[in-house]
């Protein structure tokens, strides 16, 4: 078992940083764009907003509430709850498949990490300055072919995440995120700002918002969904290990409304930034995970003071990357301290390198092994599509199965401060609209 005494949050504000830390990361700005883009817009945003709003909420809470009920790591805290209830041991799995998806989604993440990283630096030497559409593609391309040059920047990344999380500073990042975090908001409304001097920016909002609902199939909906657990972070066991040092004065409602809104906004934010460039220069919305790195360059380029607009924004999306992959890497490496004989560095490290080795099967997937498909998918794909369309959704699933069925029904309305009427309202969202949600759209995916 870990630690006796369980320290907690010093302050609410302490964690609502944290939880915002892991949630406003590549999710909100890479992964949301692309996938707007590639599942064709309106109607995929739509949907992402009601699973936000009726999945997101809940399950988010339900896991906050069983770390702080658990007063422990994942694993931990599923094992204690369920049999201090009565319930089988078997819930840990719920912890165990969290820990496996945190390992899986680092593998990749790191790689776009490395990504964010590449441009941070070229955005420096001036490399974007005046290009065209042609030769921005033509720069992604060239990074996206050389190998060597995926796996320096991928194992650079890699080495910061994981000398952070081994030297145990991650607490003395919050400080960080609180000025850093507005600063990016600030940064994506200059762009956005940006958009609306392209003359495209009415083709961008029609293209997020204007939905056409005969373009929905089951695959777009399970996207949409598996979008919204991925920027939330949920389902990994994150926000649970994060709920284990959350003090009881904490209202898990109203914090969970605050960074979900925050999290919304800035990939909102981000597709009115990206998408008016893409009409504005012919690309390709469905261009895929390259897509914010063949359209922003190409803002930074053109506009007065892109030069240092774009040092800031891809330095701050590095930190967002990596503040949300230490989140990622934490309970891996819980994990491993506690079931070897591992001090914390040396479980850093063998976990970090484990996902290291993995990142570099995902990067390959960019060329060498471009050609290599498992159900059609290459390796980076299957990772990004196996981990958030059904190993956050099950997780998830089991988090607010748990909560709302299995713990006693008085004692979750009085920490959640219900009424007797919202008491209700929130039961049936728990107990039926957020389960049955995400089974309707696994069953429906399954259908075709
Ligand atoms: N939520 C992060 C993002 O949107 O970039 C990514 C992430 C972090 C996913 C931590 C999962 C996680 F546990
Ligand atoms: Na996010």
């Amino acid at each position: 078992m870990s630690k006796l005494v369980h320290a907690q949050w010093s302050s609410k504000m302490t964690f609502v940083l944290a939880a915002a830390g892991s949630a406003v990361g590549l999710g909100n700005i890479w992964r949301f764009s692309y996938m707007v883009g590639e599942s064709g817009g309106a109607a995929f945003v739509l949907v992402y907003l009601a699973c936000v709003a009726v999945i997101g909420l809940p399950i988010l809470v339900a896991e906050w509430m069983i770390g702080r009920r658990g007063q422990n790591n994942p694993v931990n805290a599923m094992l204690k709850l369920a049999s201090s209830s009565g319930q089988t041991r078997a819930w840990a799995l719920v912890g165990v498949s969290g820990v496996l998806a945190a390992f899986l989604i680092l593998s990749f993440y790191s790689v776009i990490g490395g990504w964010s990283l590449y441009y941070t630096l070229n955005s420096v030497t001036g490399t974007f300055t005046g290009q065209d559409a042609d030769s921005v593609g033509a720069i992604f391309g060239g990074l996206l072919g050389s190998p060597g040059v995926l796996l320096l920047w991928h194992t650079a990344f890699m080495a910061l995440v994981i000398w952070i999380v081994a030297r145990g500073v991650t607490k003395g990042l919050e400080g960080a995120v609180r000025t850093l975090m507005p600063a990016l908001v600030v940064l994506m409304i200059v762009l956005v700002g940006y958009g609306m001097t392209t003359g495209h920016f009415g083709e961008a909002l029609a293209f997020m918002f204007r939905p056409d609902w005969g373009a929905l199939s089951g695959d777009i909906v399970l996207a949409a969904m598996g979008q919204a657990f991925f920027t939330l972070s949920l389902g990994m066991g994150i926000m649970m290990a994060y709920g284990s040092y959350l003090g009881e004065d904490v209202n898990l409602l109203g914090t969970a409304r605050t960074v979900i809104i925050l999290d919304t906004v800035i990939a909102l934010l981000a597709g009115l930034a990206i998408f008016p460039i893409v009409f504005a220069n012919g690309l390709s919305a469905g261009e895929g995970p390259g897509l914010i790195f063949v359209t922003l360059p190409l803002a930074f380029g053109n506009m007065t003071g892109g030069m240092i607009l774009g040092l800031m924004f891809f330095l701050l999306l590095t930190f967002a990357a990596l503040t949300s992959a230490i989140s990622l890497l934490e309970p891996v490496v819980e994990f491993v301290e506690e079931r070897s004989p591992l001090t914390r560095v040396m479980a850093t490290l063998a976990g970090g390198a484990a996902v290291w080795a993995l990142g570099i099967a995902a990067l390959m997937s960019f060329n060498v092994w471009d050609e290599f498909l498992i159900f059609g998918l290459n390796v980076f794909d299957l990772l990004d599509t196996f981990t958030s369309t059904i190993l956050l959704p099950l997780t998830g699933l089991g988090a607010i199965v748990f909560v709302a069925w299995c713990l006693d029904r008085k004692s979750v309305a009085a920490e959640l401060n219900l009424s007797a009427g919202s008491e209700t309202l929130w039961f049936v969202v728990a107990r039926y609209i957020a389960p049955l949600g995400v089974i309707l759209v696994f069953v429906n995916s399954l259908l075709g």
